[in-house]
């Protein structure tokens, strides 16, 4: 067996950028002769997809929308990201646990023990290596967003709501420095990716 792989995630609130910066690391990933495996959550698994399309546009209780969040991902670690961390892969995650902390806990309110119990029963030990935050001023994402597309269902919540998702997310950065980057993500997209690679140096 060759070496484990490197299991990257990438949060923060909706609109804050991270598809181009993600897109710039898997190609310098490559590049650098890395086997990468890109994927998202809710999502990267066929069942996975189906449970996205019902997270985005169904409404539901936090209970039940915590519970699907967990079964995709049950789906994702099994199916894509154990295997690919085993053949010693790079995993790239558009979000993962950090997300339920930050949208169903820090903004819904739903309890932090329960979703610690879900997390302890379908993940395991299983945690990121490093953790990418993009953080930026929730009025700003909204401007991005309401610019380029038509919104889903946790995109039309109200300003408060990313002010909440996002100090969730700061929270559990300054709770577990040494797993999470911050990248403000107000500023030039250049200087962002910048910063972003020379961080990511020091993984390898
Ligand atoms: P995302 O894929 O980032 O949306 P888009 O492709 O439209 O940019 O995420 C979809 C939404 O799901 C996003 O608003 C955050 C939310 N979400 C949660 O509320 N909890 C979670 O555990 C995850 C993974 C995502």
């Amino acid at each position: 067996m060759g070496q484990r792989g490197v299991f990257i995630t990438f949060e923060g609130i909706d609109g804050a950028g991270k598809t181009t910066q993600i897109d710039a690391l898997e190609q310098w990933l490559k590049q650098e002769g890395v086997e990468v495996v890109r994927t998202r959550e809710p999502g990267g698994t066929p069942l996975g997809e189906a449970i996205r399309a019902m997270l985005l546009h169904e409404g539901m209780h936090v209970t039940t929308e915590t519970l699907l969040f967990f079964a995709a991902r049950a789906e994702h670690i099994s199916r894509v990201i154990e295997p690919a961390l085993a053949r010693g892969a790079w995993v790239l995650s558009d979000r993962f646990t950090d997300a339920t902390y930050a949208y169903q806990v820090g903004a819904k309110g739903y309890p932090a023990r329960h979703v610690e119990a879900l997390e302890s029963l379908v993940q395991g030990d299983l945690q990121p290596d490093h953790t990418v935050l993009f953080d930026v001023e929730p009025e700003i994402a909204a401007e991005r967003l309401a610019r380029v597309r038509e919104l889903d269902r946790f995109e039309t919540e109200d300003v408060e709501f990313f002010r909440n998702v996002r100090q969730a997310y700061l929270t559990r950065a300054a709770q577990m420095p040494s797993r999470f980057f911050i990248l403000n993500t107000n500023r030039d997209k250049e200087l962002v990716c910048e910063e972003l690679l020379s961080e990511a140096r020091k993984w390898r």
